[in-house]
């Protein structure tokens, strides 16, 4: 195995850990009172989910939260980021809780606190209501509230004893694969109608963190998807279309958030009311101070002005020249520490404390003779930790990296074809095998943590 020369120390306290989401490990679809997902009708349209698999069984972790806690146990993780299926909760996105679904995520976050790990629940990681869908999903301004609904049943029932509070996971790739492009549930292809889907989420956001903090939630974050953008070549144009991708990726999420307003969207055909949806006082809630924010890193993005009818203001163009995953993504470490100073110099004082709340790699893995060899992992890994490192020592402030993810799971459209875990599980049998990586990051959680 590669050796790779000693990491440099992080701080006392810094939050090591895995993230997960429910419709890509839970399974059990229909237990306990569960309701239906987008996600639970969506994989059974035919065509839209690699060999057609779907997350009805997934890593079967609904019934194995033991043993999967005792990998993160053993992992020496004192983080983990996973989210609530808003079905188990509210079957039909709406009315009283369900007592066997607010009772799942309570004993899990009990034997989670039991081990030392710091619950970090995500409330919604894309798996809406499929009853709030049938009534225009984050089309409507409603589902906003019903979020806020959710968000207060939740909390009054965990935050006595879970601090940190993710609100939303990753609103632009929901927006994009999942309205504009309708390659994610609910499977709408509305291009850039799709747009008012931004404000309803973050109105959602807003509504969201005044609930959690009216019933006690100490800490509240939000995790987006965040890339640095590379315009193709210094060209005007080039430059206009990476500009164009900026605003929709990146500050369309974040600026709302940190500034209180929304990005020139005019590239896109939108004013600043986004489709006529935003209301006096939609930004004031949207902009509610928050205590971190949670950033999911994969690659950069490059790219170049259109060619004429492209319909979007922007073309990606490939990456070349570096390493690719299994996915086929660009491999480019330095990319989170120039995304992680780029948004302190973007957002000033106005940049609460970072969490890294996803980031990792997916490889063709397999058990040979009971191990799993994945250098390409550990080289991740290792690459993307010290990059993290040296946007800590330029002096930006981050808590924690949270790698996605604990064990291979259902990867959405891409069905189980991607496999992106520490741990390596046979999507038969069920059995769960550490890769090499684990036991890489094991020891490495070991030195810091005892530093
Ligand atoms: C992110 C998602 C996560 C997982 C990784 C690979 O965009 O939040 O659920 O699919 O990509």
């Amino acid at each position: 195995m590669t050796a790779y020369p000693p990491l440099p120390p992080f701080p006392a306290g810094f939050h090591w850990g895995t993230s997960t989401s429910a419709y890509q490990i839970e399974g059990a679809p229909t237990e306990d009172g569960k309701g239906v997902s987008i996600w639970d009708t969506f994989v059974r349209r035919p065509g839209v989910i690699r060999e057609a698999q779907t997350g009805d069984v997934a890593c079967d972790h609904y019934h194995r939260t033991a043993d999967d806690i005792a990998l993160m146990s053993d992992l020496g993780v004192n983080a983990y980021r996973f989210s609530v299926a808003w079905t188990r909760i509210q079957p039909d996105g709406t009315g009283p809780a369900n007592p066997a679904g607010l009772a799942f995520y309570d004993r899990l976050v009990d034997a989670l606190l039991e081990k030392g790990i710091t619950p970090f629940p995500t409330l919604f990681h894309w798996d809406l209501p499929q009853a709030l869908e049938d009534r225009d999903g984050w089309l409507a301004r409603d589902t906003a509230h019903r979020f806020a609904d959710y968000a207060a049943l939740l909390a009054g029932r965990l935050a006595d004893r879970v601090e940190h509070w993710i609100t939303l996971n990753e609103p632009f790739i929901h927006l994009a694969y999942g309205y504009a492009f309708g390659v994610h549930a609910p499977g709408r292809a509305l291009m850039t109608d799709a747009i008012p889907v931004a404000h309803h989420q973050l109105l959602a956001h807003g509504l969201a963190v005044s609930a959690l903090r009216s019933a006690g939630a100490a800490r509240v974050l939000i995790a987006n998807n965040l890339t640095p953008v590379w315009p193709a070549t210094d060209a005007a144009e080039d430059r206009a279309a990476a500009d164009a991708y900026d605003a929709l990726h990146n500050r369309l999420f974040t600026d709302p958030i940190l500034l209180g307003r929304y990005p020139d969207l005019s590239a896109y055909g939108t004013g600043p009311d986004l489709g006529g949806v935003v209301r006096d006082g939609d930004l004031e809630l949207i902009a509610a101070p928050l205590d971190g924010l949670g950033v999911n890193y994969y690659n950069p993005t490059r790219v170049a002005a259109p060619g004429p009818e492209h319909g979007l203001p922007f073309q990606d163009v490939p990456i070349d020249g570096v390493p690719r995953s299994a996915f086929d993504w660009p491999v480019v470490p330095d990319g989170l520490r120039e995304l992680l100073v780029s948004l302190a110099d973007r957002y000033g004082a106005a940049l609460p404390p970072i969490h890294i709340t996803e980031n990792g790699t997916s490889a063709d893995d397999k058990v040979v003779a009971g191990r799993v060899a994945d250098p390409e992992r550990i080289a991740f890994l290792d690459g993307h930790i010290r990059a993290l490192a040296q946007a800590m020592a330029a002096g930006v402030d981050v808590r924690g990296y949270l790698t996605w993810t604990l064990m291979d799971n259902f990867e959405w459209a891409e069905g189980f074809t991607q496999r992106f875990g520490l741990v390596h599980v046979d999507h038969e049998t069920q059995a769960r095998t550490p890769k090499d990586s684990y036991y890489w990051l094991r020891d490495r959680i070991k030195e810091w943590r005892s530093a």
